[in-house]
């Protein structure tokens, strides 16, 4: 997905849409318009922060202080890797983060924790 950075946000969009044999992650850019960030933000400290919040397991932290982690992940797996990680479980870490919430809660939360972290939405690509 790297090379997608290099085209404009209409292709993007349009290659996003080819890839969903792959993966299908609702798109980071309007995910807040189908989950707002106040309900991004409750589902985050209702589920997520459970262990990203305290550190269970390893799972990252979130916020500025954990911006490299959350960076190099981004960078490592792109969006629609993590992406899946969260929804089909990694590790410890339950799919969906074991609770029962939709793919649009799983997408939002997720960009969620990585704005709050201080990842550029227009890595999200
Ligand atoms: C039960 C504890 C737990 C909960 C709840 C949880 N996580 Fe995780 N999460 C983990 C652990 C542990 C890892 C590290 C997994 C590994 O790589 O072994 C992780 C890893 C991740 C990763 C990195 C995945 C990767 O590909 O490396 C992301 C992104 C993530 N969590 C997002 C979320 C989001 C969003 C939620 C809420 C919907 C959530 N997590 C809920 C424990 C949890």
């Amino acid at each position: 997905m790297r090379t997608l950075k290099m085209v404009s946000g209409t292709i993007a969009g349009l290659a996003l849409g080819m890839s969903g044999a792959m993966a299908d992650a609702p798109d980071p850019d309007s995910i807040f318009d189908e989950v707002s960030r106040g309900d991004a933000q409750s589902v985050t400290e209702s589920v997520c922060l459970q262990c990203h919040g305290a550190g269970v397991m390893g799972a990252a932290g979130v916020g500025e202080d954990h911006n490299e982690t959350w960076q190099s992940l981004v960078e490592a797996r792109g969006y629609e890797g993590l992406y899946e990680s969260v929804l089909n479980g990694r590790g410890a870490m339950p799919a969906r983060g074991g609770a029962d919430i939709s793919d649009e809660e799983v997408a939002a939360s997720l960009v969620y924790m990585l704005t709050e972290s201080g990842v550029d939405k227009e890595d999200l690509k």
